[in-house]
């Protein structure tokens, strides 16, 4: 140790000193937010509205929730992938090799080889020139909305002389509003998939900076954005434009690559966001687009530096699952068959759907 003085002396910082005891005054008062936690928990308590967490034992189709064997329709495990032989193998493999966890954020201890290859493939999944992985489709949109509209001061320039817009379809999903408010720019939203509403809002704004939000597949409702319309009002307006494809990617189109491919839309929206946690069965988040775009996100978005990278047995396990999605159509095929039987059954049942 003595070889290291700068070590000694840094080490020193954490030596504890003599523990010192604090008094509080009994009689302080208790803080106005904890109090009105307590009545709203009380009052939704009461109500027997508190949203109780399910045990359940067991992965899909069927689960035993509370010692009862139900079948589960609220997954989001749409192809089966979560269960697939391949899928599981590469995880325990990578958890073999390089354990659990990731142990730092990409920016600050860098990327395994599987996250650098799981970006490539990605792109090309989604015929994208390039891609960057997240922790979660949650994260990847409150990272990178605010990263779009926020650029960071280096260097001699001005950016953003003029207010920046977002305008947003009234049933996009939570992490595209919170992506939105975390960034401070101005939100418009506009009714639901109406083209009118968003043209007359658009006009509103003629000379600031947009960028139109949208979810491709809504997570409610299951319905499409009209994105050929999108993108020809972002080119009339010279907007920007951002879709979230997490209920589409691995579903949608003809090799599943999601409603660009639905749409033959690849490489004509500015950024192309989604998930692995639905079709995919694993977990993550991800944003596709030009290669500028996307070497910008990997330096400037927060959770990509401040929050830990997504363990590698993630990564290969979602690599395992694209390799499935890829080679094997008829995945896409059975979802779109169990989906028709359930409607057909569940009309004979006389529920509404
Ligand atoms: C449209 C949409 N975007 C993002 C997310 C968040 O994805 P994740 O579960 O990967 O965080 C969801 C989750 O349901 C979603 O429905």
């Amino acid at each position: 140790m003595t070889k290291f003085p700068h070590w000694q002396k840094f080490l020193s910082r954490f030596k504890l000193g003599k523990s010192e005891k604090i008094s509080f005054k009994e009689e302080h008062s208790e803080s106005e937010i904890k109090k009105n936690i307590k009545e709203l928990l009380n009052y939704v308590e009461q109500q027997g509205l508190y949203p109780e967490i399910k045990i359940i034992e067991a992965n899909e189709p069927e689960a035993i929730v509370n010692g009862k064997r139900v079948l589960l329709f609220c997954s989001l495990n749409y192809l089966g992938l979560a269960n697939h032989p391949n899928v599981k193998k590469a995880a325990i493999e990578t958890i073999q090799k390089y354990g659990v966890g990731a142990g730092g954020s990409r920016f600050v201890s860098g990327n395994f080889e599987l996250h650098e290859i799981l970006e490539k493939k990605i792109a090309e999944f989604k015929k994208e020139e390039a891609a960057i992985i997240f922790q979660t489709g949650y994260v990847a949109n409150i990272g990178v909305i605010p990263a779009l509209l926020n650029l960071p001061k280096i260097g001699p320039f001005t950016f953003f002389s003029k207010k920046r817009v977002i305008f947003s379809d009234e049933l996009n999903h939570t992490s595209i509003i919170d992506g939105c408010k975390i960034s401070k720019a101005e939100v418009v939203i506009y009714r639901h998939r109406d083209m009118k509403d968003l043209e007359r809002k658009l006009k509103k704004y003629q000379n600031q900076e947009k960028l139109i939000i949208t979810d491709s597949v809504f997570s409610m409702d299951g319905d499409i954005a009209p994105l050929p319309q999108i993108v020809q009002l972002a080119n009339t307006y010279k907007a920007m434009t951002m879709i979230d494809e997490a209920h589409a990617t691995g579903i949608l189109g003809e090799r599943g690559g999601g409603a660009t491919d639905y749409f033959h839309l690849e490489g004509k929206i500015d950024v192309v966001m989604g998930t692995f946690s639905k079709a995919f069965g694993c977990l993550g988040g991800y944003v596709a687009g030009k290669e500028d775009l996307i070497r910008y996100l990997k330096a400037a978005n927060h959770p990509s530096i401040f929050s830990v990278n997504l363990p590698p047995s993630i990564a290969a396990a979602i690599l395992a699952a694209l390799e499935e999605i890829q080679k094997n159509p008829d995945l896409r095929k059975r979802l779109w068959e169990n989906t028709e039987y359930l409607k057909e059954n569940l009309q004979n049942w006389d529920l509404i759907l």
